[in-house]
């Protein structure tokens, strides 16, 4: 699947440089990596330290056969591919917190942004961006209590390369199981990995903020929250958060 490995020093984000390469014509499963990332972007507009050297930025686009409501699936499996190579590379155990923030010791190493392009009800192309804070040994003040690296974590720099492998391998074998089987065979490798899950949580989506129980994920890959009331809503963009009692 990733055969085309689009590599730049210095880039403002492989986001942009991805959407460039599909308006060329790239095909799926064409990446894009940097060693540096001058206006990273995270998600719901947030900006993304992308330090020269010390991390994996890296998107990948693909152009499945799904529709817009199917695309959120996409980032839960790209989660789960990053847990998985995070642990067989580096031996540490990692958690989701939905819908794909990765911590390491209850610390963001890694965040993953989807942007598509899509007809109305049709995918056109879809850009996985996914930044993983590697061998980072200081943040800047402003995130230094919510990110963490890998080694940090593990005491010990990690190889950049072996985990890009690693993250890629994972990630195709996933994804050729979801293109044939759907979602359902994601959702409990998902689920493993994820900690909001049977959690209280406190969920702040464009409808405005929600408390109650993470009672899972759909066949859809939506989260679902009971709420205090004991009423059931379907989250389906947003952040969590899980207070601490
Ligand atoms: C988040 O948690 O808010 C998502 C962060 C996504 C960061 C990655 S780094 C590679 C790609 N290029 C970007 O500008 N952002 C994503």
């Amino acid at each position: 699947l990733f055969k085309e490995i689009s590599y730049h020093e210095e880039v403002e984000s492989t986001q942009n440089i991805a959407q460039k390469l599909i308006n060329q014509g790239a095909g799926s499963g064409t990446v894009v990596i940097a060693n540096e990332q001058t206006s990273g972007r995270g998600r719901l507009g947030r900006d993304w330290f992308s330090p020269k050297d010390k991390g994996i930025w890296m998107s990948l686009i693909l152009k499945p056969e799904i529709t817009l409501r199917e695309a959120p699936q996409l980032t839960l499996l790209a989660a789960v591919a990053v847990t998985r190579a995070i642990s067989s590379v580096c031996s540490i155990s990692s958690e989701i917190k939905w819908p794909n923030d990765i911590l390491v010791d209850g610390k963001k190493v890694c965040g993953i942004l989807t942007e598509m392009q899509a007809d109305p009800d049709r995918i056109k192309s879809v850009i996985i961006g996914i930044g993983i804070n590697v061998n980072q040994t200081d943040f800047p003040s402003s995130i230094a209590n919510i990110a963490t690296s890998l080694a940090k974590a593990r005491g010990e720099q990690v190889e950049r390369s072996e985990l890009i492998i690693q993250i890629l391998n994972e990630f195709q074998w996933l994804y050729e199981a979801y293109l044939a089987k759907g979602f359902s065979f994601i959702k409990p490798l998902w689920e493993v990995n994820a900690i909001s899950i049977g959690k209280k949580i406190v969920a702040t989506t464009a409808q405005g903020r929600l408390t109650g129980i993470a009672e899972g994920i759909n066949d859809e890959g939506v989260l679902i929250l009971r709420d205090d009331n004991g009423k059931v809503h379907h989250i389906y963009s947003g952040d969590i958060t899980i207070p601490k009692d």
